[in-house]
């Protein structure tokens, strides 16, 4: 996998050999993005069990239980990664229950994870014909954090809808909210429109109000960490400060997620589990110190947007509308 910290100085890949090296990158952001951690978890799971050296089915089980329970340990708040860990379960169980062999279990096994990252690319291709519907022909959309192509198995969910939206035809120029303090729209965002050659201008993260109230954004769209069954949505910190200023300035606010970021276990906003993350993230950047040792430091990952403020959720199904609880619902069911 390519290493997200060390973009875009540096375009350097990671090779793991174990399971727990893959938890590490999870844990660590080398690889990071609702989709993509759920993606990496299920192939870290997969590569774990191919690397198994149980020869009888109940050691093998007892080890897969061990490698989910490593996965679903690295990271709280995207519910992709624990929908991901469950889809091998639910695997494992069903061809153990018929009988497989180990060998035949480490197979399925592989096929399961490779179907997860095929299926996503799909889920965001389904997402940007359907987002390009709703940007404006002249687009100047904002958009916050990264939820790309590195945040997913490819194509990307907001910048899927981006991406969908330049291939329909639009004109579309891009603010990339900064995203302190992980820098994930600076250095993540930017660097893979610039590759694209789509128009990119990156603010920090104070200058989006001044931006709306100029008249220069017309659009904002952003990924998803999780989504309540009531459409309340974790997304990277900052994003509820962004949606309340598009509501402000009566700029439409979407969502663009697959499936597999709706929780429906989860009734609401303040149920989702936020990650807080360690203080020298805020304290410094790069090798640079910038506030006092000393200084408390508060560094959650994720805020959550109240579905008040979200003009419609993206999905591979088409756009949900308010009121979420019944169309999230709907949506979810045959899923
Ligand atoms: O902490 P991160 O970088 O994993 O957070 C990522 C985000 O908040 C993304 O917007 C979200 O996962 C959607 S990615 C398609």
């Amino acid at each position: 996998m390519i290493d997200q910290r060390k973009l875009p100085a540096r375009e350097i890949y990671v090779r793991c050999k174990t399971a727990a090296e893959v938890a590490r990158a999870i844990k660590t952001m080398v690889i990071r993005g609702a989709p993509a951690i759920g993606v990496a978890a299920a192939m870290g799971i997969a590569l774990g069990m191919r690397k198994s050296k149980a020869t009888g089915t109940q050691k093998f089980a007892a080890e897969f239980q061990n490698v989910c329970d490593l996965m679903a340990g690295t990271r709280p708040t995207a519910v992709n990664l624990f929908w991901a860990i469950d889809r091998m379960k639910r695997t494992f169980a069903a061809a153990a229950q018929a009988g497989e062999s180990v060998d035949q279990l480490k197979d399925r096994l592989d096929r399961e994870a490779q179907l997860i990252h095929d299926e996503d690319v799909a889920s965001c291709r389904a997402m940007g014909a359907f987002g390009a519907e709703v940007v404006p022909a002249d687009a100047k959309i904002l958009t916050h954090c990264n939820a790309g192509a590195l945040a997913t198995a490819g194509y990307g969910t907001a910048l899927g809808v981006i991406r969908g939206a330049v291939e329909s035809g639009k004109a579309v120029a891009v603010f990339a909210d900064e995203t302190r303090p992980f820098l994930q729209g600076a250095r993540l965002t930017a660097w893979e429109l610039v590759r694209d050659g789509i128009q990119t201008t990156v603010i920090t993260d104070n200058m989006s109000g001044s931006l709306m109230r100029q008249g220069k954004v017309n659009f904002v769209v952003v990924g998803a960490d999780r989504i309540a069954a009531n459409g309340d949505t974790a997304n990277k910190i900052g994003t509820y400060s962004v949606a309340v200023l598009a509501r402000e300035h009566q700029i439409p606010f979407y969502v663009a997620a697959p499936l597999s970021t709706i929780d429906l276990k989860t009734p609401d906003g303040q149920h989702i589990p936020i990650e807080e993350r360690n203080a020298r993230e805020v304290t410094h950047v790069g090798g640079a110190q910038l506030a006092p040792d000393g200084a408390q430091v508060w560094n959650p990952a994720f805020d959550v947007t109240p579905h008040h403020l979200i003009a419609g959720i993206i999905t591979e199904r088409g756009i949900f509308r308010a009121p979420y609880i019944e169309s999230l619902a709907r949506a979810y069911s045959g899923h």
